[in-house]
């Protein structure tokens, strides 16, 4: 998901070619006090305007306890309602905060006649407040589609002893210093059938260092990860989809375990030297879900003789 600060026309224009997932335009925190106000005018031409490309589109407003949230989700919504797919709502603290902003996105879908419901919400969970109430959070309502981490703002309200976003602080040399915020997100967020995706890495340059906090949060089951700049988008690409071997060996395994289960009626069975059961299949689905979402295309076929 490539973040593209909404004041700024010279990079929306370079988001639009892009080869991205989804991109979002931000209210919040990519954009100066002083342009708040009028980056939403931006913001509303750069989704009318289109040229997105099947992206899913969403915008960050401000967060609720600003003045400009409220008049943010109104002005983007009522203009640009109909070229939205999803609203960003940062600093995530209580189901409250997800309230609102559902109370308010109905009452402008009644107002200007759009479908009620239809534009989702993505809740960042960024401060310890957001952590303890994750589950609330993502429960908060049917709009909800994804929790986001957000990495800088929550090394900042956890006071981590560290200026470098995403990377192990320095003198923690045992472990993950971020494995137990990162499980907590995905697991409430598979609890409720949403999305988990991670925050940004704001070392734009470092493509080595982005793989690998990147590579981190995919191999935990992250969906996706925000980028920042052209160097990351093929690096997060690469990273979030399966390997080609991985998938091939996933398309195999959802072969071989229908065989079984239809043909010899079977519950367990043998693929090579690999025993696999109803459990192998779900697995496998998951990285085949990935791997076709991604475009791979198979280059090995089951052959049920072997
Ligand atoms: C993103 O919003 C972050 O705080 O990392
Ligand atoms: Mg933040």
């Amino acid at each position: 998901m490539l973040a593209v600060p909404g004041s700024n026309p010279r990079f929306v224009e370079k988001a639009r070619g892009l080869d991205v997932d989804a991109f979002f335009l931000d209210l919040e925190d990519a954009v100066a006090p002083s342009e708040k106000e009028a980056a939403r005018a931006g913001v509303v031409r750069a989704l009318e305007d289109g040229g997105w490309d099947g992206k899913v589109r969403s915008v960050r407003v401000n967060d609720i306890t600003t003045e400009w949230a409220y008049r943010d989700v109104i002005t983007v919504v009522e203009n640009a309602g109909a070229h939205l797919d999803t609203l960003i709502l940062p600093k995530v603290t209580a189901a409250r905060d997800v309230h609102w902003l559902d109370t308010l996105l109905t009452q402008i879908e009644r107002a200007v006649d759009l479908p009620v419901g239809r534009i989702g919400i993505e809740a960042q969970i960024e401060d310890a407040r957001g952590l303890t109430a994750v589950e609330e959070i993502a429960a908060a309502s049917p709009r909800m589609e994804t929790l986001v981490y957000g990495p800088a703002d929550f090394m900042a309200s956890i006071n981590m002893k560290s200026l470098v976003v995403g990377e192990q602080p320095p003198g923690y040399d045992t472990g993950d210093a971020y494995h137990h915020v990162l499980m907590r997100i995905l697991v409430a967020a598979r609890a409720h059938g949403l999305q988990a995706i991670d925050g940004p890495y704001l070392q734009i340059r470092d493509v080595d260092a982005f793989r690998r906090a990147a590579g981190r949060t995919a191999a935990l089951g992250f969906d996706g990860k925000w980028v920042l700049h052209p160097l990351q988008v093929e690096a997060a690409g690469e990273i979030f989809a399966p390997s080609q071997e991985d998938y091939d060996h996933a398309e195999l395994i959802l072969d071989a375990y229908a065989h079984a289960t239809t043909v010899d009626r079977r519950g367990a069975v043998m693929l090579g030297e690999e025993m696999l059961d109803e459990a192998s299949r779900k697995m496998a689905l998951v990285i085949a879900g990935k791997g076709r979402a991604a475009g791979l295309r198979r280059t090995r076929t089951f052959d049920p003789g072997t």
